[in-house]
C-alpha cells in the first residue's frame, strides 16, 4: 500500500473562514475527508500534518522522507522559505506542490515559488480539488 503524507502550512487551518472569495468555504477537515475517501478508493494510506511554524514543516518533510509521496501546500512560505525548499530537496519522497488558488493569477509576490524547482510538479487553482488531482498522480 502506497503511503502519502499531506503537509499544510500557515493559515491553512483557517480554511473555510479565511478569505472565502480566494480559498472557498470548505474547511481543511472537509478537504482532508475528501482526500481520505479518494485514498481509500485507490488503496493509499494517507497521513495529515498542519503547522503554522516553519521549522515544524521542515521536520514534517524530513519525517515523511520515506513515504511514497508528499503533497505540500506550504502557504506563504512557498514564496520565500529556503529552509522548506532545502528539506524538499533533501528527501527521497517525490513532492508535489499544492495551492488552492492560482498563484500566478494573483499578486506578483505570489508568482515566485522557491519550492517548485525541487518538486516533481505543481497543482494550483482548483481549490480542494488540487490535492485530489495530485493524489491521483501517485496512482500511476
Ligand atoms: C496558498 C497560496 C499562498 O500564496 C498563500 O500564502 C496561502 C495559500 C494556496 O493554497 O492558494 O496561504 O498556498
Amino acid at each position: 500500500m502506497k503511503k502519502i503524507t499531506i503537509i499544510n502550512g500557515p493559515n491553512l487551518n483557517m480554511l473555510g473562514e479565511r478569505e472565502p472569495d480566494k480559498y472557498g468555504t470548505e474547511s481543511l477537515a472537509g478537504i482532508n475527508e475528501r482526500i481520505r475517501a479518494l485514498a481509500k478508493e485507490i488503496g493509499f494510506e494517507v497521513t495529515f500534518f498542519q503547522s503554522n511554524v516553519e521549522g515544524e514543516l521542515v521536520t514534517a518533510i524530513q519525517d515523511a522522507g520515506g513515504a511514497d509521496g508528499i503533497l505540500l501546500n506550504a502557504g506563504a512560505y512557498t514564496h520565500y522559505s529556503i529552509a522548506i525548499r532545502d528539506a524538499v530537496a533533501a528527501v527521497k519522497a517525490p513532492v508535489i506542490e499544492i495551492h488552492l488558488s492560482n498563484i500566478t493569477a494573483r499578486e506578483e509576490f505570489r508568482h515566485t515559488s522557491v519550492i517548485a524547482p525541487v518538486c516533481r510538479g505543481l497543482v494550483a487553482g482548483f481549490g480542494g480539488e488540487s490535492y485530489l488531482l495530485a493524489l491521483k498522480h501517485f496512482a500511476h
